[in-house]
Formats: C-alpha cells, sequence, structure tokens
C-alpha cells in the first residue's frame, strides 16, 4: 500500500494522519501502532457502512478490537442534539467508558457528530476518525473542530477535540458520487490557492478526472496527502483559530452566507464555496492585491466546476447581507475577508471599503444566477 503519513500538533498532542488507497484494511493495525486501547464504539454512516462498514469491521476484529457498530442515517440532519442523545444512552447501555474508543466511519456528517459525541462522553474519551468523503478526508478529519448543529445556527455547539489518530483510506472515495465529489474538491482548490501555486498547477491537470471519478489511484492518493499537508501545517500552527487558521476561511464569507441564505440543502457547502472563491478574487484584484493574471489563472480552474443547481427561488443581495450578520466569523458588525495576494498565499483583511462588499456579492449572485 502507498501511504502518506502527515503529523498534526495539537494541545491533546500530536497525531497521524495515514493517506492512501486501502487503509481501511489497516485501520485495526494503525490503532495498535498509536496505542489506542480499549473498545470501540464504530459511530457510522448508514450509507457507508453498506458499502465499507465489513471491511472497518474485519480490520478491527483483526486486531483484537472489540467494536460494536451504531449506525446514524446520512445527511445533515443527523447533526443534532436528538442524535446525540440516541448514541449517548446506546453507550451507556453498551457499558462504554472514557478509557474506550469512538471510530467515526463516514463523511464530515459522522466526524463532527461522533467527535462531538467522543468530546462529551463521560467529560471526553478518544476519537479515531476514518473519513470517506473527499471534504472529509482533506478538510474536517484534520483540526479537530467538532460540533452538532442548533435549529438557529450550524455548527453552533461544539468543542475542540483533536483525533487520536486519522486514516483515510482514499480507495472509500470510489464509491462517492461525483457531486459529493466536486464538491471535496472545491476545498482541495482552495488549499492550493491560499498555500501552494505548483499544486494547483497539478490539479490543473486532474480536476475533472478527480471529479468524474476516472482519476488513477494513486494521483488522488497524492492529491489528498497535499491538501491534508496544508490543512495539518495549517491548524498545527493555529489550533484554536485566532490567526492563521482563518485563512482557510478564503471564499468561505460570501461562500457561507450564500449556502445559509439558500437554506443548508439545495447546495453543497463545496458549491457555494466556489461562488465565494470566485467573489473573493474579484475582492482581491479590486483591492490590488492579486495580479491580473492570477486572477485569471484561479478562475480558470474554478470556472471548470459544473453549475451548481438552480435555485427555486433566487437569492437577493439582501438575503446575503442577513446571512453574512449572522455568520459567527463576522466580529462586531465587521465582516472580515479572506484574500488573495498572490496564488499560494492569503491574508486577513478586517474590513472591506464601502461598496466592495456590495460589489462581490452582486458577482457572486450573478455567478449563482448563471453568467459565469
Ligand atoms: N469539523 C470541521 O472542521 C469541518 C470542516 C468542514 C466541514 N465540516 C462539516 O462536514 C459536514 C459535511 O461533510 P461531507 O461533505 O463529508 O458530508 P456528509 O458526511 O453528509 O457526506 C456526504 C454524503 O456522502 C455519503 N457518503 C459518505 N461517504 C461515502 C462513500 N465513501 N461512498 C458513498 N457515499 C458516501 C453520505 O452518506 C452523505 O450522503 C458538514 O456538516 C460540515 O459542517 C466540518
Ligand atoms: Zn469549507
Amino acid at each position: 500500500v502507498r501511504e502518506g503519513k502527515i503529523l498534526v500538533r495539537s494541545s491533546a498532542g500530536e497525531y497521524a494522519v495515514h493517506v492512501g488507497p486501502g487503509l481501511l484494511d489497516k485501520l485495526g493495525e494503525r490503532m495498535r501502532a498509536a496505542n489506542v486501547r480499549g473498545r470501540v464504539a464504530l459511530i457510522v454512516d448508514e450509507a457507508v457502512d453498506a458499502h465499507w462498514g465489513e471491511a472497518a469491521r474485519r480490520s478491527l476484529a483483526a486486531a483484537q478490537y472489540d467494536a460494536k457498530t451504531l449506525r446514524v442515517p446520512s445527511g445533515e440532519a443527523s447533526k443534532s442534539l436528538a442524535q446525540a442523545d440516541r448514541l449517548w444512552t446506546a453507550m451507556i447501555e453498551g457499558g462504554f467508558s472514557r478509557s474506550d474508543t469512538v471510530v467515526a466511519l463516514g463523511g464530515g456528517v459522522i466526524g463532527d457528530l461522533a467527535g462531538f459525541i467522543a468530546a462529551t462522553f463521560h467529560r471526553g474519551m478518544s476519537i479515531v476518525q476514518v473519513p470517506t468523503t473527499l471534504l472529509s478526508q482533506v478538510d474536517s478529519s484534520v483540526g479537530g473542530k467538532v460540533a452538532i448543529d442548533h435549529p438557529l445556527g450550524k455548527n453552533l455547539i461544539g468543542a475542540f477535540h483533536p483525533p487520536r489518530l486519522v486514516v483515510a483510506d482514499t480507495r472509500t472515495l470510489s464509491t462517492l458520487p461525483a457531486r459529493e465529489r466536486w464538491g471535496g474538491l472545491a476545498e482541495v482548490v482552495k488549499a492550493a490557492l491560499i498555500a501552494d501555486k505548483s499544486f494547483l498547477s497539478e490539479l490543473e491537470q486532474y480536476l475533472e478526472g478527480i471529479g468524474s471519478g476516472a482519476v488513477d489511484e494513486l494521483v488522488l492518493a497524492d492529491v489528498v496527502e497535499r491538501a491534508v499537508r496544508i490543512k495539518a501545517d495549517v491548524v498545527s500552527r493555529d489550533e484554536h483559530e485566532t490567526g492563521p487558521r482563518m485563512t482557510l476561511n478564503f471564499g468561505h464569507t460570501i461562500g457561507h452566507a450564500i449556502e445559509a441564505a439558500a437554506g443548508y440543502g439545495p447546495l453543497l457547502h463545496g458549491e457555494a464555496i466556489v461562488v465565494g472563491m470566485r467573489a473573493a478574487l474579484l475582492v482581491s484584484e479590486r483591492l490590488g492585491k492579486l495580479s491580473a493574471a492570477d486572477a485569471r489563472q484561479a478562475a480558470n480552474v474554478l470556472g471548470r466546476f459544473p453549475r451548481p443547481p438552480a435555485l427555486a427561488t433566487a437569492l437577493s443581495a439582501d438575503d446575503v447581507k442577513r446571512a453574512l450578520g449572522r455568520d459567527k466569523k463576522a466580529v462586531a458588525g465587521k465582516v472580515r475577508f479572506i484574500v488573495l495576494p498572490a496564488i499560494g498565499s492569503a491574508e486577513i483583511v478586517p474590513e472591506l471599503p464601502p461598496g466592495l462588499l456590495d460589489e462581490a456579492i452582486a458577482s457572486a449572485l450573478r455567478d449563482l444566477g448563471g453568467s459565469r
């Protein structure tokens, strides 16, 4: 097996992210090597369980782990207090203690929910993240943020609870729907844009291959590994997002607002982020930070993403602005913005000059409405 290993520093100690095709078969082995002890609560997405649950259980059993499977319905609605309550109950009834371990098998929904359970059950137990979507492999499984949603907003109830270990089997992505692949690819492109121009050039060769699933297995593993390295480097330097980690929000100010204004569901996170990144490129250029050539190169890459589905009701600039105001990243009414001084670096702008935010929102709405 070709395997990449990336180390991440955190307040709870250093942990490794293993990336490669076929690693699910080594899950138990990697957990033993990382000294993960006790019984295992395998919290798994129902759809993922059908494809990959047996492989995970086989590997855990081969390494002598006593594992109990707890299935969770697929979808964002499962990041709820009701699901958390159901899992807490199952774990109490199952006799789990704080010296046992949660293994999260699924996408970001499962990683965030299972992480929240691990952070809270008996005041905190270990979690091993086994991400199965492109988004969760390159983004949500690394960095220790865990959360459930509140009816008044996404990710409002949570904690920093770094994993003991992350095992990202890139072969599990073979069953992921194309729309989800493109959604995760948006975060991969974001990572390249903020941190690594040569990575963007590599992506330019493989974009449609990765999106469609036709890409070579080793190329895919390499792309995931490079994206994880970027995230790992950033969160190792700034775990609690007081500085550099904010640059991971490139494209997310307007992207999040559009996603929220559309009512979560019609647009995938990644689809909204592509629109948000295009608007953020415009802002970067208007502020005189980004060269026209770099802006064009970045916009070309983002222009190759499939169009998001048309919304049932078009969004207005006011809808987007209202959502911006509610964003937990807005500080004292000021909308913080991440801009690119060049492809491969990012910086934080505390507030945009009057008019520019409006212009960026208008451009994003045109983009969403179909004139790219
Ligand atoms: N903690 C963080 O730092 C962080 C960062 C980014 C996003 N997130 C969170 O991540 C969540 C989104 O994660 P996601 O995009 O992975 O979505 P997801 O977990 O909902 O997975 C997407 C869909 O793919 C299915 N699926 C997953 N793996 C599959 C596989 N290998 N084969 C077939 N189907 C599969 C799932 O059942 C689901 O329907 C959001 O809740 C978001 O808030 C968290
Ligand atoms: Zn994102």
